[in-house]
C-alpha cells in the first residue's frame, strides 16, 4: 500500500520566514536568506508593527527571543557534557554552524535534519559560505515516519549510544495537532532512553487565553495558517499541562521556561507585553 506520509510540507515556508530573521539580526551569514524568505519577511512588516505600537507584542522580539534562548541551552548543555547533538527541522538556521565555531577544539557531532527540499536549499547554502566541517553532518529526516531511512529512529540508531545526546527542535511543534506531536514525542522518548542520557530541547506555543492581548493573539495564529495553508494549532494552556503532556509521552522529567524569567541574565531581545512561548527541557 502507498504511504499517505510525504515528504514535504508548506510549513518549509516558515523556514525562508524565520532564515530571513536570523540573517536581518547577523545570526546567520547573508547566504543563508532566500528571495521567499525576504518578501515574507516584508509582506509581515505591517501586521508587526502595527502589533508593536498597539500591544507590545512583537513577532521578531519572539523569535530572536527564542532562537537566542535555545542558543544559551546549547551552550549549557554542552558544558554539562553533551557531545552528540540533532537539530530536527533546522531549516535556514545557522545554529550548528555557530555551535561548532565557538567550540571548535571540542569533539562535538551536530547533526541537521529537515525535509529533503529543505536539505537541499541548506547545502547549496553551506557550500555557497564554503562551511565544512568534518563535525556538521545535514541529513534528510521527516518526524511523521516511524520507519525508514528519514525516521528519528534510524537517525538516532546511527549514534554513539554511551554518549550525552541533545536533540533540538525550534518551531517545528506547533504546525501538528497535539496528537500528532504526541505520538511524535512517544517515539523519541523511548529512542532516546536507550542512551547515556537523552534531552530534548524545544519551544512551545501555548493557548493564551489568559493573556492581555488574546484576540490579537488568535488574529496572527490565523496569519501563520492563511501562509502555511494549514492550521497552527496552540498546544496546552498552562506550564503544569505542559510538563503533564511530556511526562505522559515518557520523558522522566520535564522543566517548563518562561522566557520572559529567564533571559533578564540574557542579552536577548524584550517586550513590555509578556511573551507567548515557551521552552521546555525533557529528559528521556
Ligand atoms: C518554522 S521552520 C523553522 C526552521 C528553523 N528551526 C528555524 O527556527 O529557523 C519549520 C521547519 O520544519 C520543517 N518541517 C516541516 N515538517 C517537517 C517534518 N514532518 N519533519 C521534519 N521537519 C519538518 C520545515 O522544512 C522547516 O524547515
Amino acid at each position: 500500500m502507498e504511504s499517505k506520509i510525504k515528504d514535504q510540507s508548506p510549513v518549509s515556508l516558515t523556514g525562508h520566514f524565520t532564515g530571513y530573521v536570523w540573517c536581518k539580526n547577523q545570526l546567520s551569514p547573508s547566504s543563508f536568506s532566500s528571495l521567499l524568505g525576504k518578501a515574507m519577511y516584508y509582506g509581515t512588516r505591517p501586521i508587526d508593527w502595527v502589533s508593536k505600537v498597539s500591544i507590545g507584542l512583537n513577532l521578531e522580539t519572539m523569535l530572536l527571543q527564542r532562537h537566542c534562548l535555545i542558543d544559551e541551552l546549547v551552550n549549557q548543555a554542552i558544558d554539562d557534557g553533551v557531545t552528540q547533538i540533532i537539530e530536527i527541522a533546522s531549516g535556514l538556521s545557522s545554529r550548528g554552524i555557530r555551535v561548532l565555531q565557538n567550540h571548535h577544539n571540542e569533539d562535538i557531532k551536530y547533526i541537521e535534519a529537515d525535509l529533503p527540499d529543505m536539505v537541499a536549499w541548506k547545502n547549496k547554502r553551506l557550500k555557497k559560505e564554503g562551511f565544512s566541517d568534518k563535525r556538521h553532518q545535514l541529513t534528510e529526516c521527516n518526524i511523521l515516519r516511524n520507519e525508514g531511512e528519514l525516521s528519528i529512529e534510524h537517525l538516532l540508531s546511527t549514534l554513539d549510544k554511551t554518549k550525552k545526546t541533545l536533540v533540538i527542535s525550534e518551531g517545528l511543534v506547533n504546525y501538528f495537532p497535539l496528537d500528532v506531536i504526541e505520538t511524535f514525542w512517544t517515539r523519541l522518548a523511548y529512542a532516546l532512553s536507550s542512551f547515556k542520557e537523552g534531552q530534548y530541547l524545544f519551544e512551545i506555543w501555548p493557548k493564551a487565553s489568559d493573556h492581555p492581548f488574546a484576540p490579537m493573539i488568535y488574529g496572527t495564529q490565523k496569519l501563520i495558517e492563511f501562509i502555511t495553508r494549514q492550521t497552527v494549532p496552540l498546544h496546552y494552556t498552562s506550564n503544569q499541562q505542559i510538563k503533564a503532556g511530556l511526562e505522559g509521552c515518557g520523558f522522566s522529567l520535564a522543566t517548563v521556561i518562561d522566557p520572559d524569567k529567564f533571559t533578564e541574565s540574557l542579552k536577548v531581545p524584550k517586550m513590555e507585553t509578556p511573551t507567548l512561548f515557551r521552552i521546555v527541557q525533557a529528559q528521556a
